[in-house]
């Protein structure tokens, strides 16, 4: 008798974890939904599955989002599967981007010049590839960082997938192109805009699957939180940068008017340009 039961509560925790283990490709998406204004709230364990409904050769491609996340060691933003052995993959480890296409990877330096724009909180993240070159760039906050050569002349072929795991906080506007869209077009993209929508990937028409902890709610609660006059100054990477973009100024404008001084004598007004 204790061996039956024993027998059958075995067989009910196996069957259970035949169902919790079904493969990736079982997965049940949302009929295609517009996703404008809203976005993804990754909390830990939870992931993202973005199906692209366009089948071809991958010759080249532009994968964009927009996220807000917290500095830490390691995030993946996204992985893109095309069914074969190799994907596309970009991670952060400490300080810097890691980009793997197909069998190669490559760090990108993360760090960027004083003078960006871009609409906080959100920041803007694309990278960009080609196969005739291989020439890869990544473009956190739509600032171009070094091109790296990389998996030249392959092709990816099969059905995109694109998941976002290994990621805790907000991502919307998650577009992918099979062509490299323009620096001023990735410039506008991170300020929120997105003037052209993906092509194999489409937040306007996205077929979505969520599994763990994920939230899908309207960007709007950040500018709930942000009623009038920008982001909060003493937080955060932004708010640094925004400090040495004021002293920067404050010293150019004394460095101007000294030179001012020196060139036409004190108590002199008035714009001069030198
Ligand atoms: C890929 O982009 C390059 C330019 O970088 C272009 O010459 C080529 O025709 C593109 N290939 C396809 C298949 O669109």
């Amino acid at each position: 008798m204790a061996s039956l039961i024993f027998l059958s509560v075995w067989c009910v925790m196996f069957l259970e974890q035949c169902v919790a283990e079904k493969p990736s490709n079982v997965l049940t998406y949302s009929a295609e939904t517009d996703l404008q204004g809203q976005m993804f709230s990754v909390n830990k364990g939870g992931s993202v599955t973005l199906l692209s409904s366009g089948v071809g050769p991958l010759h080249n491609f532009t994968v964009c989002l927009r996220h807000i996340s917290e500095e830490s060691d390691s995030k993946i933003f996204f992985t893109l599967s095309l069914g074969g052995v190799h994907g596309i993959s970009l991670k952060s480890i400490n300080t810097r981007l890691q980009l793997t296409v197909g069998r190669d990877s490559e760090a990108f330096q993360s760090t960027f010049p004083v003078n960006v724009d871009f609409t906080p909180p959100w920041t803007g993240l694309c990278t960009t590839w080609t196969s005739s070159s291989g020439m890869a760039q990544v473009w956190p906050y739509g600032m171009p960082s070094v091109r790296k050569g990389m998996w030249r002349n392959q092709v990816f072929t099969g059905r995109p997938l694109l998941t976002i795991s290994g990621f805790v906080g907000q991502v919307t506007d998650v577009h992918v192109w099979h062509y490299i869209l323009s620096p001023s077009a990735i410039a506008s993209f991170s300020n929120g805009k997105v003037l052209q929508e993906g092509t194999v990937l489409s937040w306007r028409r996205a077929q979505y699957n969520t599994g763990g902890y994920v939230v899908l709610e309207p960007v709007q609660v950040f500018q709930r939180a942000l009623p009038c006059c920008g982001f909060p100054v003493g937080l955060g990477y932004s708010a640094r940068k925004q400090k040495a973009n004021r002293q920067m100024a404050k010293k150019t404008r004394r460095g101007n008017s000294k030179r001012r001084k020196w060139v036409m004598g004190k108590d002199t007004e008035g714009a001069t340009a030198l």
